[in-house]
């Protein structure tokens, strides 16, 4: 792999400085597009790269770039905003990217700043992320000194102003019109799609939300191409990704790796394979908003679509691991804790129905459950499915669930029939 995302990266090193970033070829993505590049071939070249959102959704970047309107009559300005409000269980990619090279970031949202012809650009950060803020406003600092933010930039007519705004610790300013709106100081409630942001974002102007990880591929893409992004993959979707593992494996952690690495290979491999004394049991393969996969799946692909063929989803690529000494009832009770605390409360369905799921798994793990409250539970998977709620918050619950009931239900059976939790002397670990 020639130019890794992570390669000027070093744990517990401090990022690069601006004239160091620049030495191994910071920033010249942005002077080859103010040179030789149209808005236009911007955008056509991210889209022939296939680069594919990586805050979980996977949408095609170029293709959501595509969708702003473009023109000396659009209504200006036009705005762009990195999404570096990372709250999704078990994630952690970001942050890496945020702390360990900031001006990698900062490169890639003026590359797509220019490609979508915004002016204000904005890192929406997670609140928690000290280290980060604390890197990226000095990296701000230095590329303003330096002449890549502000007022025709090198020379080239083309302004941008970039700006930190840390969010306040809740998950759903993930959610990129909740995010919007909590720029806007407003409430973090999810607005109705369409319109989408692309048309009709930050302050009804035309906006793009891109994931960190996603901006940071774009300098590496103008630099390299098209051709040379998809072939960093082994499988159809192309690039490389963050992978991450968290549970009780050997060595859990964060690697940049080509897209479609194995899951077993990012097991066994990378994260050293199970710790001893604990089996695999199953695991959620990009945070905790995805289905559980089991040991029919080792051997996949982690990709969007593989994963998506499974039944799950790749999300963050982050991977939670279910051992067999946790519980799978009290693991999913933890998770729907998170999403019923964290659900704005703006419809009904999420608002009332993920404290009545955590309820009910609650007296299932605590040996107080019935018979008919599997059915409770198999109703709500799809009364808080896609389609009944404003966003993906709810939806994204159910997919543990939905996905432990299919794999785990025997213990869930258990749990009801002896009225007891089978694990309850076992330590009991619980994703952070
Ligand atoms: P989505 O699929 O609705 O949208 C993804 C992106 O594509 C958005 O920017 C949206 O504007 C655009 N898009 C989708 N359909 C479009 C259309 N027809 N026309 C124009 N643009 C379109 O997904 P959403 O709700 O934005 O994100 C859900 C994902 O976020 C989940 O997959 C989950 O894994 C992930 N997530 C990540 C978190 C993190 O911390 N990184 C936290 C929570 C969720």
């Amino acid at each position: 792999m020639e130019k890794p995302l992570t390669q000027h990266i070093v744990p517990g090193r401090a990022p690069l400085s601006l004239k160091e970033y620049e030495k191994v070829g910071g920033y010249q993505s942005v002077r080859k597009i103010l040179k030789e590049m149209a808005p236009a071939d911007v955008q056509n070249l991210v889209k022939a790269s296939d680069l594919r959102g990586r805050g979980g959704a996977g949408f095609n970047t170029g293709l959501k770039w595509s969708f702003v309107p473009m023109g000396p009559e659009v209504a200006k300005p036009k705005y762009l905003v990195a999404n570096a409000d990372e709250m999704e269980p078990g994630t952690f990619k970001d942050r890496v990217l945020l702390e360990g090279n900031p001006h990698q970031l900062i490169e890639g949202m003026i590359v797509a700043a220019y490609a979508i012809d915004a002016s204000i650009s904005y890192i929406f950060m997670r609140w928690a992320y000290k280290v980060a803020a604390r890197e990226i406003i000095k990296a701000l600092d230095e590329a303003y000194e330096a002449g890549y933010l502000g007022e025709n930039i090198l020379g080239s007519g083309f302004n941008l102003d970039m700006h930190l705004h840390t969010g306040v610790g809740r998950y759903m300013c993930g959610e990129e019109t909740a995010l919007l709106n909590a720029l806007e100081g407003k409430r973090a409630n999810p607005r109705a799609k369409p319109p989408f942001p692309q048309v009709s974002g930050l302050f009804g102007k035309p906006t793009i939300v891109n994931n960190v990880e996603t901006l940071c591929c774009l300098p590496h893409i103008i630099n390299n191409g098209a051709e040379w992004f998809k072939g960093l993959s082994k499988t159809g979707d192309a690039g490389t990704k963050l992978y991450g593992i968290s549970g009780r494996v050997k060595t859990p952690g964060c690697w940049e790796l080509p897209m479609g690495t194995t899951i077993r290979e990012l097991i066994e491999e990378h994260g050293g394979g199970m710790q001893d004394g604990y089996l695999f049991k199953g695991l959620l393969p990009g945070g905790a908003s995805t289905d559980f996969l089991v040991e029919e799946h080792l051997d996949l692909p982690m990709d969007y679509t593989a994963i998506q063929a499974a039944g799950s989803r790749m999300g963050t690529g982050t991977m939670i691991i279910l051992d067999d000494q946790t519980c799978p009832v009290g693991f999913v009770h933890n998770l729907q804790h998170f999403f019923a605390q964290e659900s704005c409360g703006f419809c009904t369905p999420c608002r009332e129905g993920l404290p009545w799921v955590e309820k009910i798994l609650l007296a299932i793990d605590r040996g107080e459950g019935k018979p008919e409250h599997l059915l409770t539970l198999d109703f709500h998977t799809k009364y808080l499915g896609p389609g009944n709620t404003f966003c993906a918050l709810a939806p994204g619950a159910m997919e543990p669930l939905q996905s432990a009931l299919k794999y785990f239900r025997e213990d869930f059976e258990r749990h009801i029939h002896e009225q007891h939790c089978p694990w309850s002397k076992a330590k009991v670990w619980q994703p952070s």
